[in-house]
């Protein structure tokens, strides 16, 4: 087979551009290791920068985002005094949607389908070769047959895990990463939310998030310890200790109700060091992963499909290879800052174990400067409700 991109991954990141390329003419394939109803299955973030609620209306795939996505001016945000609200719209004229990852994915792959996009899933043992030259190849086996693409471009989208990740790294050098001790314990309930808008809480007994899908469907998260195990916790065992992680005022009425899911997700930090050698290029979670504080990592996985979309377009409509040179410089410098901005968040809202109790009052101190500062506050809207690119 001969197609003038490969695209490795049908997550976020794969899906957008497939979308972009499919729209554009772009001649692909996706090829996705696992089925279409477990990469379904994956419960993630739900809260969109505007600069990706508007890719995915361009692209076509908007109609039930625009439908269904709850637009929120702000977020609460609460400390051991109190809470208090932080209002995007009238600092920085700029507002969130709430629109849960799943319903994404779902809309991006009914929508390839429709279109008639050439997705392969269940494609195993792939793997990716020439890509310092001008006509690298991807293999990969299905139902027991070897299959070989030939390809102008090849891009890695395939997350955390992937193969195209391994491909830019060496032994010595694997890019900047960091891991911090905790975790978040989430829950999704068929309940209504405890507030109109999220809730990120700082508490002595640990960081917790109010969060929703829908105005019957919440999702919450208490900190962990990383070793910690969903099956230690009961759900009754979670209502408590979430209630004890929020002033009594604001948790008085909160609506509890059976768990639908329950899982730990690590807190950790990595960007590589380059996101492109020769015709490759990574987006998404092959290329970082950011702590959740702040839901930005599918918000940066479609930042990087601009950029790459951008510089695959100049690469087949005007033969120009800058865009394809420039891309991991460009797309580096927005991570860095959307990291940068989890990394605080999250230093500034978790009771950290290895902490010393000076750096616990620096980090207390740094909550009620946001609370006091109207300046400060706008910088917080400036980054939660996405940089522009
Ligand atoms: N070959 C083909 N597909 C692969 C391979 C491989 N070797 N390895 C992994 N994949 C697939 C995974 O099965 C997954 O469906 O690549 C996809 C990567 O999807 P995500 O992990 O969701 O990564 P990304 O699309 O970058 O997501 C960006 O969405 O899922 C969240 O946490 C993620 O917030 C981040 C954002
Ligand atoms: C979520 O709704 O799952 C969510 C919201 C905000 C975050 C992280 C996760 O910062």
């Amino acid at each position: 087979m001969r197609k003038q991109v490969v695209i490795i991954g049908g997550g976020p990141a794969g899906l957008l551009l497939a979308c972009k390329l499919l729209r554009n003419g772009i001649d692909f394939v996706l090829i996705e290791q696992r089925t279409k109803e477990y990469v379904l299955s994956r419960i993630r973030a739900g809260v969109l920068e505007s600069g990706t609620v508007n890719q995915l209306v361009e692209v076509g795939v908007g109609d039930r985002l625009k439908a269904e996505g709850q637009t929120h001016d702000g977020v609460y945000i609460s400390t051991s005094d109190g809470f208090f609200h932080v209002n995007f719209k009238k600092l920085v004229n700029k507002t969130i949607t709430v629109y849960g990852q799943t319903e994404i994915t779902r809309d991006m792959y009914d929508a390839l389908e429709s279109w008639g996009a050439n997705l392969i899933f269940e494609a195993k043992g792939v793997d990716l070769i020439d890509f310092t030259s001008d006509s690298p190849k991807v293999f990969y086996q299905k139902d027991g047959v070897t299959h070989e693409i030939q390809s102008d471009l090849i891009i890695g989208c395939d997350g955390f895990h992937g193969i195209s990740k391994s491909k830019l790294s060496d032994d010595s050098d694997n890019g900047f990463s960091a891991q911090l001790p905790i975790g978040w314990l989430g829950i999704l309930s068929e309940t209504p939310p405890l507030k109109d808008e999220l809730v990120y809480s700082r508490s002595d007994r640990g960081f917790a998030l109010a969060s929703m899908r829908s105005q019957c469907l919440s999702r919450y998260y208490i900190q962990v310890a990383l070793s910690d195990l969903p099956e230690n916790w009961s759900d009754e065992a979670f209502w408590h200790e979430l209630k004890h992680r929020f002033p009594a005022g604001l948790v008085e009425n909160l609506v509890m109700g059976p768990s639908i899911e329950k899982s730990i997700a690590p807190l950790r930090a990595y960007v590589s060091k380059s996101m492109s050698r020769g015709r490759l290029l990574l987006c998404g979670d092959a290329a970082h992963i950011v702590p959740p504080t702040g839901a930005k990592g599918l918000n940066l996985a479609a930042s990087d499909v601009h950029y790459a979309f951008e510089a695959i377009t100049g690469f087949f409509r005007d033969n120009d290879q800058t865009g394809l040179e420039n891309y991991s410089t460009k797309a580096l410098l927005r991570v860095w800052k959307s990291m940068r901005f989890s990394w605080w968040m999250t230093q500034m809202f978790h009771t950290i174990p290895d902490r010393n109790p000076f750096e616990e009052k620096i980090m207390a101190s740094e909550l009620s400067h946001l609370q006091d500062s109207i300046a400060m506050q706008k910088v917080f809207s400036e980054n939660y409700t996405g940089l522009p690119y």
